[in-house]
């Protein structure tokens, strides 16, 4: 058996290392490892919880507006994560993406996926081009077209790169339940390899029907505004979370509530909240780990949330 003292000095220990380990707070628990899910087409494992940039990295790139950014971007990889999102319609994020990558020296423990939204091809591949450029790398990990525009002609170039060995996997995108028609007959005709698309505790209409069919079709799927833009946490403000929630899934927070409701659904790949708030980078990875919640704890988020 330990002494007390040597109980003390690991505790010691341990209080000393998590006041180490950037935004992870001492008083919640060290991090446990972050949930993988399988790219379904080539069985590359991915974690759970990724980073949106839309608006949140439309920012000056200067080391002022940077140095936050770097450390959400810190936060993301120290606690096992990976996947950034973003896209050339995003204002200035794609290129902040870039030069933080690339600054941090982070890039090879990066999956970047970014997006195409051109219509024609010449046009498309000049996007993509200036991508490459802006993101500072060879390889784009995935390159998605974006709200499905220009679809055929776009993913036809996006195959071409694909066989080139410049883009790792293709997808398509959308953000709005009015499109997920149209996203399903994309799906149905194009192969692809990813889809991004909108869902949440507020937006439940993908799991109806889409995501239990790139489930069957081995689709890996990513969602998007997973806390419909921050509007989400209106629902809830000055609420406390409640005791089973933290007791049955170990969840501290609101939005970890929200992201684990997402990761319930088998068919969900990965979740890409985006924040330019370390904090929040950190709560959000907390999300990916332990127990999911089962249909029972499901159907009492559903409660929560009505
Ligand atoms: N068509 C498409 O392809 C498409 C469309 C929409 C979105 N997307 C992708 O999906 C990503 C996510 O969607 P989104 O940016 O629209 O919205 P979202 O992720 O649902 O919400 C982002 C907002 O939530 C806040 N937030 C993040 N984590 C939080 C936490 N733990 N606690 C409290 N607040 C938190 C952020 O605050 P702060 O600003 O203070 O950090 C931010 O304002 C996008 O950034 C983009 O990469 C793609």
């Amino acid at each position: 058996m330990p002494s007390r003292r040597q109980i003390l000095h690991v505790g010691a220990s341990l209080a000393a290392l998590a006041a180490l380990t950037p935004w992870f707070p001492s008083a919640s628990p060290a991090p446990r490892s972050l949930l993988k899910r399988p790219i379904p087409g080539s069985g590359e494992m991915l974690p759970v919880i990724g980073l949106g940039t839309s608006r949140t990295h439309d920012v000056a790139l200067n080391d002022a507006a940077l140095e936050p950014l770097r450390e959400v971007l810190r936060a993301l990889t120290n606690g096992g994560a990976s996947l950034l999102d973003t896209a050339p319609s995003y204002g200035r994020a794609e290129a902040v993406c870039g030069a933080l990558a690339a600054q941090s020296g982070l890039r090879r423990k990066l999956f970047l996926a970014s997006k195409v939204s051109s219509t024609g091809r010449a046009a498309g591949q000049r996007q993509v081009e200036a991508s490459f450029a802006a993101l500072k790398t060879d390889t784009i990990d995935l390159m998605q077209v974006h709200n499905l525009q220009d679809t055929s002609t776009q993913l036809g170039l996006l195959r071409d790169l694909k066989a080139q060995g410049r883009v790792r996997y293709i997808g398509v995108t959308h953000y709005l339940d009015s499109a997920h028609e149209r996203l399903f007959d994309v799906l149905r005709q194009e192969p692809v390899d990813f889809v991004q698309l909108n869902y949440s505790i507020g937006e439940r209409n993908a799991e109806r029907e889409l995501l239990p069919y790139c489930m069957d079709k081995g689709i890996a799927v990513l969602i998007n505004r997973p806390f419909q833009r921050a509007a989400l946490f209106d629902r809830v403000r000055g609420r406390s979370l409640p005791d089973w929630a933290a007791v049955e899934l170990g969840v501290t927070s609101w939005a970890q509530l929200m992201l684990k409701f997402i990761l319930a659904n088998p068919a969900v790949t990965a979740v890409i909240p985006a924040t330019s708030n370390p904090r929040y980078m950190a709560d959000n990875l907390q999300a990916g780990q332990g127990n999911m919640p089962d249909a029972a704890q499901r159907q009492r988020i559903i409660e929560l949330f009505a």
